[in-house]
């Protein structure tokens, strides 16, 4: 299986991470398509905890080559800090490549997340305020600065100059903002690019050269299906596109090189932000979930919001992203109940809906269809096998199989690599 495809069907936090890590043992290149440093991605490893936020999981493998490919927004000062923290933790850094194609997050991308979002009030998105959406508007419109740029500071100058005039009028007479002084960018961005040089290069060519010569490539989404920005809750979403099919545009590859999709969901479901959330669980159960599931954000601290499982968003993400195969992860933080639900439909003014809802006011006013299932009350994160589970986890897990109607290939029991039963062949 050359080209695989891992992708959150949910709104993010799966366990992506872990699940690319524990894949990457046996891949030649992981590769992140999308996305930036609003990612979190945890694993962990013999007690080492690892919070990545820019480089591909596969880094901590020697064997391995992460690749930040083209569509990802990239904030040059932390792809640094956290080359150097690997580094500074014995991890070798050496062999990343970064796109020269890959926008830059600059200074005023994460001065305009902020002011935007402060702006919006009670109407604010909750963004991880990494500066994302206004990398992806200007890449979009044409006056973004790209990683290349970087190694041409006449260019570098010119374009940085050329946006700046229009971001300052906008810092300054909309928003009662300082203007940015273009000297100083240049200087800490020209600086960036100097220690970045040895890792830039033709990515989209190198992933190509690996697929074509028969070696295994892992594309890493970040982000999930419900935040898609053209799929997911608008605008409740991120900027970019972590559906399967991104991976394609994103690192520059075809569709034809995906062999196998692999859709990640925890037992339950969560959401860090604002925007609908139809399975959310009533306080007291959510609660649980977070302090058993330790329900924080890796990026920003945040508390997520926690519910049950969402079959509807699982049947979505399955057709989205041609999954064909799903890992489910947290399984054991869902030993704190007496019972478990899942969240077969929704319904809205006496209509059943099984598919999600084609109007997104359906979506946020619609209430969710449960089906309540006996718990198993026990400690499962030593479980390696399926005959090491209770018959009510097993019975769980035949559930979300029929409900959404892809095979699940993995369980995952706890953070650690080695925490996993595998139900089927990879
Ligand atoms: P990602 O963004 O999809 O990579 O997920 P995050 O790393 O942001 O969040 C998942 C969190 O759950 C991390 O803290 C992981 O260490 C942890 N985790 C992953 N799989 C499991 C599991 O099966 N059980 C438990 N208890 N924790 C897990
Ligand atoms: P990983 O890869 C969970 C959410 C933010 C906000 C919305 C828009 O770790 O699963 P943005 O900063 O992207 O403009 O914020 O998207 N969000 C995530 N939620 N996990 C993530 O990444 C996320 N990245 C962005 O909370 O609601
Ligand atoms: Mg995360």
């Amino acid at each position: 299986m050359p080209g695989i495809a891992l992708v959150g069907t949910q709104w993010g936090d799966e366990g992506k991470g872990k699940v690319t890590d524990l894949l990457a043992g046996t891949v030649d290149l992981v590769v992140r398509y999308q996305g930036g440093n609003n990612a979190g991605h945890t694993i962990v490893v013999e007690g080492e905890r690892y919070a990545l936020h820019l480089v591909p999981t596969g880094v901590l493998y020697p064997h391995c080559i992460p690749v930040i490919g083209p569509g990802v927004v990239v904030n040059p000062q932390v792809l640094l800090e956290e080359v150097d923290t690997l580094e500074g933790r014995g991890i070798d850094t050496s062999r990343l490549l970064l796109s020269g194609n890959a926008h830059l997050i600059m200074p005023y991308h994460l001065e305009l997340d902020r002011v935007t979002e402060r702006r919006l009030g009670k109407n604010r998105l909750g963004t991880t305020k990494r500066g994302i959406g206004p990398a992806y508007a200007d890449k979009a419109t044409r006056v973004g600065l790209r990683v290349q740029d970087l190694l041409d500071p006449k260019i570098f100058s010119a374009k940085l100059e050329v946006a700046l005039k229009e971001k300052n009028l906008l810092l300054t007479r909309v928003y009662g903002r300082l203007p940015l002084e273009p000297k100083e960018i240049e200087e800490e961005y020209l600086s960036y690019g100097e220690r970045l040089k040895p890792f830039i290069a033709d990515t989209a060519l190198a992933v190509q050269k690996a697929l074509d010569s028969g070696r295994t490539v892992l594309f890493e989404g970040a982000q999930a299906t419900m935040l898609d920005l053209d799929h997911g809750t608008y605008p409740f979403v991120t900027s970019s596109n972590p559906v399967a099919g991104g991976a394609c545009a994103g690192a520059g590859i075809g569709p034809r090189d995906i062999d196998q999709i692999i859709g990640i969901a925890k037992a339950y479901c969560t959401r860090v932000g604002a925007g609908p959330f139809p399975s959310e669980a009533d306080p007291t159960d959510a609660e649980v979930m977070v302090e058993v599931g330790a329900e924080y954000g890796t990026t920003t601290g945040r508390k997520r919001r926690c519910g049950w499982y969402d079959a509807v968003a699982g049947r979505f993400a399955a057709r989205l992203n041609t999954l064909t195969e799903l890992v489910i992860t947290k399984l054991d933080v869902l030993s704190a109940f007496e019972t478990v639900k899942v969240c077969v439909a929704y319904e809205f003014e006496g209509e059943r809906y099984e598919e999600m809802p084609p109007h997104q006011t359906i979506f946020n006013k619609c209430r969710p269809v449960y089906e309540e299932v006996p718990g198993w009350k026990e400690d499962i994160s030593d479980a390696r096998a399926l005959e090491d589970l209770p018959k009510e986890t097993r019975s769980y897990i035949d559930l979300l199989e029929q409900v959404v109607g892809k095979p699940i290939s993995w369980l995952s029991v706890g953070p650690a690599r080695d925490q996993i039963v595998r139900l089927a062949a990879e």
